[in-house]
């Protein structure tokens, strides 16, 4: 993993973005997108630059269960917002948090993905180490699935809902072994409530209970982190 360590969000999102630029000017023409706080920085430079992304596809990683892109709180409306009509896309995927089947919608996600193989992947990090929605237990060669957020994570996640009672407790993921199939990775973590997870994916064992661990076993990771996330290493 290569490590960059920068000042704060606004230098770790000029620092994804040149990642981006240059893999743009390489050929790259799909790129796999997060939601959190964390990307916030990387959209906003990608918004405010006079780069076409009209000729790009992006696959987002996630979606809650049960809401949809004009929920709020949804996925798909955050990446509208914060990207997607500012900076049109030639395509854009967020997994349907709405399907009426979500196992079939699962695997015509993968479908998706198989069909837009990605080149750069952005990932942020939860507090316990999960990257999309892959908790610690989450196989670490898995494909999209339903999934079961942990407790920590509807904590971590309520302050984007009126109540903690309004999280859903359950998401639609892309996997572990999906988000590795990415040809480059770009992780990015702000701040002390990261450091534990960002220790254990850089120094400690690759393993289920630590799922950006298996971030090790990738020959193509830029890691950006900030002083607070980076205190454990
Ligand atoms: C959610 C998302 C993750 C994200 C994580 C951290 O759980 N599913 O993709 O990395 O939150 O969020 P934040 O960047 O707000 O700390």
């Amino acid at each position: 993993m290569e490590i960059i360590r920068v000042k704060n969000a606004e230098e770790g999102g000029k620092k994804a973005f040149e990642i981006i630029k240059d893999g743009m000017a390489n050929g790259a023409k799909v790129l796999g997108l997060a939601t959190g706080s964390t990307p916030i920085t990387l959209y906003k430079e990608m918004t405010s630059s006079d780069i076409d992304f009209s000729d790009m596809t992006s696959v987002n990683l996630d979606e809650y269960v049960g809401l949809g892109g004009s929920d709020e709180q949804s996925y798909r409306h955050f990446m509208n917002v914060q990207l997607f009509d500012k900076k049109p896309f030639k395509a854009t995927y967020v997994p349907n948090g709405k399907a009426e089947d979500l196992v079939a919608a699962c695997k015509e996600y993968d479908k998706t993905i198989d069909e837009n193989p990605i080149d750069i992947q952005i990932l942020g990090i939860g507090q316990n180490g999960h990257i999309g929605f892959n908790e610690p237990g989450a196989p670490l060669d898995g494909t999209t699935s339903v999934v079961d957020l942990t407790e920590s994570t509807i904590n971590a996640n309520k302050r984007f809902f009126d109540k903690v009672e309004d999280v859903p407790t359950k998401a639609v993921s892309m996997g572990i072994g999906s988000i590795l199939k990415g040809k480059k990775i770009v992780l990015m973590a702000y701040g002390e409530n990261k450091a534990d997870a960002i220790k254990g994916m850089v120094d400690g064992p690759v393993t289920t209970e630590m799922p950006a661990s298996a971030l090790q076993n990738h020959d193509n990771v830029v890691v950006i982190i900030d002083e607070e996330a980076a205190s454990k290493l």
